[in-house]
């Protein structure tokens, strides 16, 4: 595994998150609604787990929907409230900040209580690279703003950006690299362009997601590609990329092939796809 989370790394961002934690009511964790389990850092959640959060499952227009009410439910049933979001076309913001209000609602009525008038809600965004944070800094924010955290060894003061959801949003830290400890979880972050396509090898990419796709969108998968059955059973998956290979026309350039399919699933040609399902992460 080429990519790495160097324990200096780890230390870096759990110690950036640590320090800012104290400085806000809470913590909206952005994940790929794709991959919900493999776009979030098991090493942040313990850390943020003291503090109030809510988890933004971001590209929603990406994801089975189905699947998405399952992640919704799962995280529900673990303590943790979650929306989904589609920033990229700017659906479902409001509903960031009815959320925010009801978890903080304990400290809001004894705010008002008291009478403080002008109190500010203070948030810290945290997320990978790639799952759409300054997207939805931007569209909070109402104008462009660079995320710092995006940028690697750039040294940087605490930022505050004010949002036109009336809360006080902290800039992210920084670079919070994704844990890959399983194979599977690279591959499922490859797959949807969290990690360059240089780490990793096309055909592997490829070939895991031909075989997640036959355990749980066989349709989709034979409708796009106009695929017999013939052509899937009794067949290895290894076999399905050199079939599809001829199909495109590339003949025995499979790595050609390989690229199609990962551009393909990118793309929506094979429907809106999740592939971290809840309580099945290490079967398929
Ligand atoms: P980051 O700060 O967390 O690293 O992510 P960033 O906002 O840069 O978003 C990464 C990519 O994901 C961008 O695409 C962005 O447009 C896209 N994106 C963000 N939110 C959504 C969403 O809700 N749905 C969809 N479908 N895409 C989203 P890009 O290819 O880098 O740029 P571009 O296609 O916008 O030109």
């Amino acid at each position: 595994m080429v990519l790495q989370w160097y324990p200096g790394h780890m230390n870096k961002a759990k110690n950036q998150v640590q320090d800012r934690l104290k400085l806000v009511d809470i913590v909206l964790e952005i994940v790929d609604a794709r991959l919900p389990f493999s776009s979030r850092n098991p090493v942040l959640e313990q850390i943020i787990d003291q503090k109030k959060h809510i988890i933004i499952l971001n590209k929603s227009d990406l994801a089975d929907p189905k699947v998405t009410a399952d992640w919704k439910l799962n995280f529900e049933q673990e303590g943790t409230k979650s929306i989904e979001l589609d920033a990229k076309h700017n659906k479902g913001l409001g509903k960031i900040k009815t959320l925010i209000r009801s978890e903080l609602s304990e400290k809001i009525e004894r705010y008002e209580r008291n009478g403080v008038k002008n109190y500010q809600i203070k948030a810290m965004c945290i997320g990978i690279p790639n799952v759409g944070k300054s997207t939805i800094l931007n569209r909070l924010v109402g104008k462009n703003v660079a995320v710092t955290g995006n940028k690697p060894g750039v040294t940087k003061n605490q930022n505050w950006l004010k949002t036109n959801i009336g809360i006080d949003l902290l800039d992210t830290p920084g670079i919070l690299w994704p844990k890959i400890d399983d194979p599977k979880v690279g591959m499922k972050l490859a797959l949807s362009g969290a990690i360059k396509d240089k780490i990793y090898e096309p055909d592997d990419v490829a070939i895991y997601a031909l075989n997640f796709m036959e355990t749980h969108y066989m349709d989709q998968l034979q409708e796009t590609y106009k695929l017999d059955k013939s052509d899937i059973f009794n067949h290895t998956t290894p076999e399905l990329l050199m079939t599809l290979s001829q199909k495109f026309g590339y003949n025995d350039d499979y790595d050609r092939a390989a690229r199609r399919i990962i551009d393909d699933i990118r793309k929506l040609k094979l429907g809106r796809v999740t592939f971290d399902v809840p309580g099945e992460f290490y079967e398929e």
